[in-house]
C-alpha cells in the first residue's frame, strides 16, 4: 500500500519524507490555498523536497474539458513529466481524462463518490481514482464500502487503475480500506501522525531504557561488544 501525503505544507513534507516510506504528495485547490504562497514556487519546492521520482498529484481548476487539458499540459511543461494531473470526474472532466490519456499524460481521477464514477474514470484511462471516504461517510453512506466495490470492480474487469483512497478523518478509516487491499491512501498530517504513534510504544521504550541503565548505565551496545 502506498502512503501519500495529502498536504502542501513544506515543513511537514520534509519531515515525513525523511522519516517515513512516503510514496508521493497529493494536492487540491483547498490544500494549495491553505499555504497562501506563490503557486509556482510552492510546487517547485514540493518537487525539490520529494525528489524527481515520487508522484506529485496536482489538481486542475478549469471546468471545460479543453481547458482542463491545457492546464494539465502546462503543469507538465512548467514542472515535470512525473506530475499526475488530478481531474474531478465531472462530465467535462471525464472527457479531459480521455484526451489527457491519449497524449500519454498521467491522470488521477478525483472527487469520486460512487463506484460507477470510478469505473467510468478507469475506462477513460485514469491511472488512479480517488474516492473520498470521509465525505461519503458524511452523506450517510459508507465510504469504505464504496472503496471495496471499486477494488472488486477493477479486479473483476482486470483494470490496472489504482485506487487511491482520500478524504480521511481518522486512522480507523485507513485501517478499514487497508483491510480491503487498497492500493494507496493519501493522508493529511493530522491523521498520518495517528497512524504510527502510540503512547504504549513510547512507554515501552522508556521502560526498556530504564531497565538497561540499571545494569549497563549509560553504555551503548557498541561500547560493550
Ligand atoms: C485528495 O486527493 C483529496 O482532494 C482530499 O483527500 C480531500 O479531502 P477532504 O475531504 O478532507 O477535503
Amino acid at each position: 500500500m502506498e502512503y501519500i501525503l495529502d498536504t502542501a505544507n513544506i515543513r511537514y513534507i520534509k519531515d515525513a519524507t525523511e522519516y517515513f516510506p512516503i510514496a508521493g504528495v497529493t494536492t487540491n485547490p483547498t490544500i494549495i490555498a491553505k499555504e497562501n504562497k506563490n503557486f509556482f514556487k510552492l510546487i517547485r519546492e514540493i518537487r525539490m523536497v520529494i525528489g524527481k521520482e515520487l508522484p506529485l498529484h496536482i489538481q486542475t481548476i478549469s471546468v471545460r474539458a479543453e481547458e482542463i487539458v491545457e492546464e494539465g499540459k502546462s503543469l507538465l511543461e512548467k514542472f515535470d513529466k512525473n506530475i499526475y494531473v488530478k481531474v474531478p470526474v465531472t462530465k467535462e472532466g471525464i472527457k479531459a481524462i480521455k484526451i489527457l490519456k491519449s497524449k500519454n499524460i498521467k491522470v488521477t481521477a478525483t472527487a469520486i463518490f460512487t463506484s460507477q464514477q470510478a469505473l467510468i474514470a478507469a475506462k477513460a484511462g485514469a491511472d488512479y481514482v480517488a474516492p473520498y471516504v470521509n465525505r461519503i461517510d458524511n452523506l450517510s453512506s459508507d465510504g469504505c464500502n464504496t472503496v471495496g466495490n471499486i477494488i472488486r470492480q477493477f479486479k473483476n474487469y482486470g483494470f490496472k487503475t489504482k485506487v487511491l483512497a482520500a478524504s480521511f478523518k481518522n486512522a480507523q478509516q485507513i485501517q478499514n480500506v487497508a483491510n480491503l487491499g487498497i492500493h494507496a491512501v493519501t493522508v493529511t498530517p493530522e491523521v498520518f501522525e495517528k497512524l504510527y504513534s502510540h503512547p504504549s510504544t513510547d512507554f515501552s521504550v522508556e521502560q526498556f531504557i530504564k531497565d538497561w541503565k540499571k545494569v549497563y548505565g549509560d553504555k551503548k551496545i557498541k561500547n560493550i561488544i
